[in-house]
């Protein structure tokens, strides 16, 4: 039998920052457009998630209303912040008390740094969407300095993203606090580098099936120096869709809705992804050659 690893994320920030919004999004298929429909968080709410069949997510999304977060601060304390293998902060970045957030946020650190010493730290400043298109990048960074500067005890390892639940910046978010906490990914990666080289793939990818969120992904040769960065977690997105779109129409829940296979061929690659496992999907670029594409495809 497998081993279960349990890791305990506390997802914190203040109240209509937008932490329930991307946690329905992320884990539960909502779509965007959905997520006005949510209330504010009482308490906490408390999620396990099952994650690649041997990491089991203890999600605890924390109303960020004053008086919740005073009682996690006093009360509470030792209960919320011990054994946090992940903190997650998120900042709005449109606030209009950004220096109150970051004292609360300074606040919370140091309940963490006593009680966790060793977790990790990642800081979402989200709805970036918000922030016209040629502002973002400065106001992230003076944000960052700032927010860091706060950041005592995890001041050289926090990590910073800027996020939307209007574009892919979600997913790349949200894929590297997934790999930070997936105990074996290293492993996964060394079988996935022999997978690629056994078919000739360009580029294999990944996917964990709920979340369509990517695992790990392997880059060989020419692929190298594709300038679409961004393409995993573009990926990740077009899978959601996908997944929501076929649940509306088919009327089976985006949870359990199968997906089967989907190919693209041009004559300078070709591309399928398919299931792999029970928790996972594969993406495939490969060489156009139908020869190579479909022992890839058989493998
Ligand atoms: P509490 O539960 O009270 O702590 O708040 P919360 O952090 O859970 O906030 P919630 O997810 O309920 O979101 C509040 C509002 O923010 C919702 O109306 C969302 O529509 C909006 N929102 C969330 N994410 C984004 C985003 O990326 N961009 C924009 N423009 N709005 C967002
Ligand atoms: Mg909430």
């Amino acid at each position: 039998t497998k081993r279960q690893k349990q890791r305990k994320v506390l997802l914190m920030g203040k109240s209509g920052a937008g932490k329930s919004s991307m946690r329905s999004i992320v884990f539960s298929n909502y779509v965007a457009k959905d997520v006005r429909r949510l209330g504010a968080t009482i308490d906490v709410e408390h999620s396990n998630i099952k994650f690649m069949g041997n990491l089991m997510l203890n999600l605890w999304d924390c109303g960020g209303q004053d008086g919740f977060v005073e009682n996690y601060l006093t009360h509470q304390r030792t209960h919320v912040f011990s054994s946090v293998a992940v903190l997650i902060f998120v900042f709005d970045i449109e606030s209009r008390e950004f220096a109150a957030d970051v004292v609360s946020y300074g606040a919370i650190v140091r309940a963490l740094a006593e009680n966790s010493p060793g977790a990790k730290v990642f800081v979402l400043v989200h709805k970036m969407d918000l922030v016209q298109a040629r502002l973002r990048s400065q106001l992230f960074e003076e944000r960052v300095d700032y927010i860091r500067a706060a950041s005592e005890g995890f001041r050289d390892t926090v990590e910073f993203f800027p996020t939307s639940i209007w574009d892919q910046s979600l997913y790349k978010a949200w894929t590297q606090i997934i790999y930070f906490l997936i105990p074996n990914a290293r492993g996964i990666e060394g079988l996935l580098r022999e997978l690629a080289e056994v078919v000739d793939a360009r580029e294999l990818i990944l996917y964990e099936r709920t979340t369509c969120l990517m695992v790990t992904h392997v880059t060989r040769g020419v692929e190298g120096q594709n300038p679409f960065t961004d393409r995993f977690e573009r990926i990740s997105s077009i899978l959601k869709t996908h997944k929501q779109s076929m649940a509306k129409h088919t009327g089976i829940p985006a949870g359990s809705s199968n997906f089967a296979e989907m190919q693209i061929k041009t004559g300078r690659f070709m591309f399928f992804i398919t299931r792999l496992t029970e928790n996972t999907n594969l993406a495939a670029s490969i060489p156009a050659s139908e020869q190579i594409f479909n022992a890839a495809r058989v493998n």
